[in-house]
């Protein structure tokens, strides 16, 4: 297939070329009625509607159709979905079409709360896969091929094992090929939340992709490694193992009957850039790259960490920790995807040839943040733990009844109590523990550990005035404030 065509972009130029007078939604007529600034108001003339000649996203005939069937081609995948709302929706349409009430999902732990989500929605038990630890990113990273099968001989009855690759931080490992064998073996499919790999297409020096690798259906956030706008992801089926037809069907469900054509657009796009990547395109990124290292190296009192994807670059201070280097650096101008306590997580462009990106800037932004380090102590750095709890047994979700009553209670109150809801750094939005799930004292002290040096939650904690507080089910007898 012509893979230089954008289907949805052409048939929306098209449409405007033709001065249409709009007396349908969206109620900002073409951008007239906004009052937004000019930049953004400009953009707005694109934000259409199922027009005739614009097709449907969820039942697509024409211009959508013919932008999913060029996205299947580029990916070899039998078929691909575009997504409006993130790879939030893929997940959960993944895990619906392959569960039904009651069945056992294998997941691997360290996945996105979307899918704890969509194993919740779908009324499926989880059996968690334990991730082995990257000594690299310091990191939960890939599951073990011997802790997929051991999970597959207790739980013959598994519909599917959900992996996440790679990860946040860029660790691929190496076992998703023989877990994708194990599960074939077993007649199960291998859903891949590939969130941050839709560039892995580009080919070596990136790690093979999930579907290159014979996963069955594969989830793609277009807009955070490719140039499609934030919600943009991809959805590909490639195999019979998944039905195409539930996929779909979840999607009509999951996703709003009112998609923006401007983010449709966004993504017939990055689907046309990457197909056409080409290794002069790649020399021109990895040599970026190499430069962008090679000026950080130099400074003094910096580590330089190369994950396993080269879009990813961690940076660690020797004697602070990531948040207060990723703070340093954003007084500089330059932000960053996120911090932990280690260290600070760099998304490299991936640059096409010719394309320029601010290096320089970006070396000098670093060398001035780390003075205005320097007078901090210098044996601050606090000897971070692992984020997630280490040496867990697989376990399933206990699942307690939805809603059931709750209350907020000081540290000293917490221990040994149940979650009333999941307690989740964001970002990364790795589930540190899950609902229901005991809050143990190793569990306490990493989360004020963490909030004490400038981490964000979402869920079952608050941080304010330097006081934590948990989210707990209320025990029985007790006052709850639901
Ligand atoms: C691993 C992973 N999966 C899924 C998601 C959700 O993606 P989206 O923001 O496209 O909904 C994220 C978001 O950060 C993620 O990191």
């Amino acid at each position: 297939m012509d893979q230089q065509k954008r289907p949805i972009v052409e048939a929306l130029e098209a449409f405007q070329a033709a001065d249409p007078v709009s007396f349908h939604v969206p109620g900002h007529k073409t951008g007239r009625l906004s009052g937004l600034p000019d930049g953004l108001r400009a953009a707005m003339r694109y934000d259409a509607t199922e027009l005739t000649g614009l097709d449907d996203l969820h039942a697509p005939i024409g211009a959508i159709r013919e932008a999913e069937e060029l996205l299947a081609d580029a990916y070899g995948a039998d078929c691909s979905f575009l997504l409006v709302n993130g790879s939030t929706a893929g997940n959960l349409a993944m895990v619906r079409a392959v569960c039904t009430p009651g069945d056992v999902l294998l997941v691997q732990r360290n996945a996105h709360k979307s899918v704890f989500h969509a194993v919740e929605l779908a009324g499926a038990q989880a059996v968690f896969l334990n991730p082995e630890w990257d000594g690299m990113t310091c990191t939960a990273g890939a599951v073990s091929v011997d802790t997929v099968r051991e999970a597959l001989d207790r739980h013959p009855e598994a519909k599917g094992i959900f992996v996440t690759y790679p990860t946040y931080y860029g660790t691929a490992g190496e076992t998703l090929s023989d877990i994708i064998s194990c599960a074939h073996g077993h007649g199960i499919p291998v859903l891949a939340d590939e969130a941050h790999g839709a560039h892995l297409l580009a080919g070596p020096p990136f790690p093979p992709s999930a579907l290159a690798l014979g996963a069955d259906a594969v989830v793609q956030s277009a807009h955070k490694t490719l140039s499609a706008m934030t919600q943009g992801s991809f959805l590909h089926v490639n195999s019979s193992l998944v039905d195409a037809d539930r996929i779909a069907r979840g999607l009509s469900m999951l996703q709003t009957s009112s998609p923006s054509y401007v983010l449709l657009a966004s993504l017939d796009d990055a689907r046309a850039r990457i197909a056409a990547y080409s290794e002069a395109d790649k020399h021109a990124f990895l040599e970026w790259r190499r430069q962008f290292i090679d000026r950080c190296r130099k400074l003094a009192k910096l580590d330089i960490i190369e994950p396993d994807d080269p879009l990813k670059v961690l940076v660690r201070h020797k004697h602070v920790s990531g948040y207060a280097l990723q703070q340093a650096l954003e007084q500089q101008g330059i932000y960053t995807e996120l911090a932990d306590e280690r260290q600070v997580l760099f998304i490299l462009p991936l640059l096409t040839e010719g394309a320029d990106y601010p290096a320089e800037r970006v070396a000098s932004a670093l060398a001035k943040a780390i003075r205005t380090l320097e007078s901090e102590d210098e044996e601050k750095k606090p000897e971070p733990g692992p984020a997630l709890p280490a040496d867990r047994p697989a376990i399933r979700i206990s699942g307690g009844p939805a809603g059931s009553p709750s209350e907020w209670v000081p540290v000293d109150e917490a221990a040994g109590r149940s979650a009333a809801g999941a307690i989740i750094p964001y970002p990364p939005g790795i589930p540190l523990i899950l609902e229901d799930e005991p809050l143990s004292g190793e569990t306490i002290d990493t989360v004020c550990r963490m909030a004490a040096s400038g981490a964000a939650f979402q869920g079952a904690v608050r941080t304010s005035d330097g006081r934590v507080e948990f989210e707990v089910k209320t025990e029985q007898g007790g006052d709850g404030n639901g």
